[in-house]
């Protein structure tokens, strides 16, 4: 898709060469078109997350994520917030918040978490992209881009960003959620090099510039340990009559992620 500039015209938004791009009844644009992207959380990936998120267990990270956030848009919380990955728009929607004049777009591959990410903020609008591909938005335009638990890609990161903001990566560290991979068959493990691996992806274009560790431990009823399961992809391969077993979730899980602020190089 070239980078026109899109205008709404009735129920679809139109770009000058005539092309159109429906807004979804859920009120999410499809501007994902041709072949399918390989990846993304399917509906009951995102209802579960949906309601997890809704409980607050992930407050404290939420929190982080707006701090950092806030300290890379103007002194009057002006500016534009990409969220690539959004799911359902529960970070995009903390950094709104935080920012009172910012307006957000979360971009993601799972329509059923656009349906969310869609309401989940008045400042907020969601389209269906593929993180893979370039972004739809032209050189320049964002001054927070959001990666929380979710693809990346850096050279597109860097090229939508102005030069004075901020990229926000949250990623978990080898203790999160700790007390479910003894339990939960195919719990997906954390990848020791995983910090490695993110320095090196990000190091040509971005310089970390702070840090926020957050670590606490919070309890968990037996419906919402089921659907922390089943909004990660480990829940793919495991049977739900095995997870709904009370002897196999946890009450309490460890959460320990790091959410860092990263300047464009
Ligand atoms: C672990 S979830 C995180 C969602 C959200 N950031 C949060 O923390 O609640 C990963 C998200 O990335 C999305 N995703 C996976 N592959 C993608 C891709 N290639 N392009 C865009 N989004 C993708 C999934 O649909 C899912 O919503």
């Amino acid at each position: 898709m070239a980078r026109a500039r899109l205008h709404p015209d009735g129920g679809t938004l139109r770009c000058p060469s005539g092309h159109t791009f429906d807004i979804a009844r859920h009120g999410y644009v499809s501007l994902l078109t041709g072949s399918r992207a390989t990846s993304g959380d399917d509906a009951a990936m995102a209802r579960a997350r949906d309601r997890f998120l809704s409980t607050g267990r992930y407050g404290p990270v939420r929190q982080a994520v707006a701090r950092l956030a806030a300290g890379a848009a103007s002194e009057r919380g002006r500016g534009t917030v990409v969220d690539v990955g959004c799911g359902t728009g529960y970070y995009l929607a903390g950094v709104l918040d935080r920012l009172p004049a910012a307006r957000g777009l979360g971009l993601d591959t799972s329509v059923r978490a656009l349906r969310s990410a869609a309401r989940a903020h008045a400042r907020a609008a969601a389209a269906t992209w593929d993180v893979f591909r370039p972004f739809p938005l032209a050189d320049g335009v964002a001054d927070v881009v959001l990666d929380v638990f979710a693809p990346r890609n850096p050279s597109e990161f860097h090229r939508v960003l102005r030069p004075t903001g901020r990229l926000v990566v949250v990623r978990p560290t080898g203790r999160h959620l700790d007390e479910l991979r003894g339990r939960v068959p195919a719990m997906v493990t954390i990848d020791p090099f995983k910090e490695e691996r993110l320095h090196q992806a990000l190091d040509p274009c971005f310089v970390a510039a702070a840090t926020e560790q957050v670590e606490y431990v919070t309890s968990l009823t037996g419906p919402e340990a089921l659907d922390l399961v089943g909004m990660t992809p480990s829940v793919r391969h495991s049977n739900r009559a095995d997870l709904e077993d009370a002897c196999l979730l946890p009450d309490r899980v460890t959460v320990s992620v790091l959410a860092t602020a990263y300047r464009p190089r």
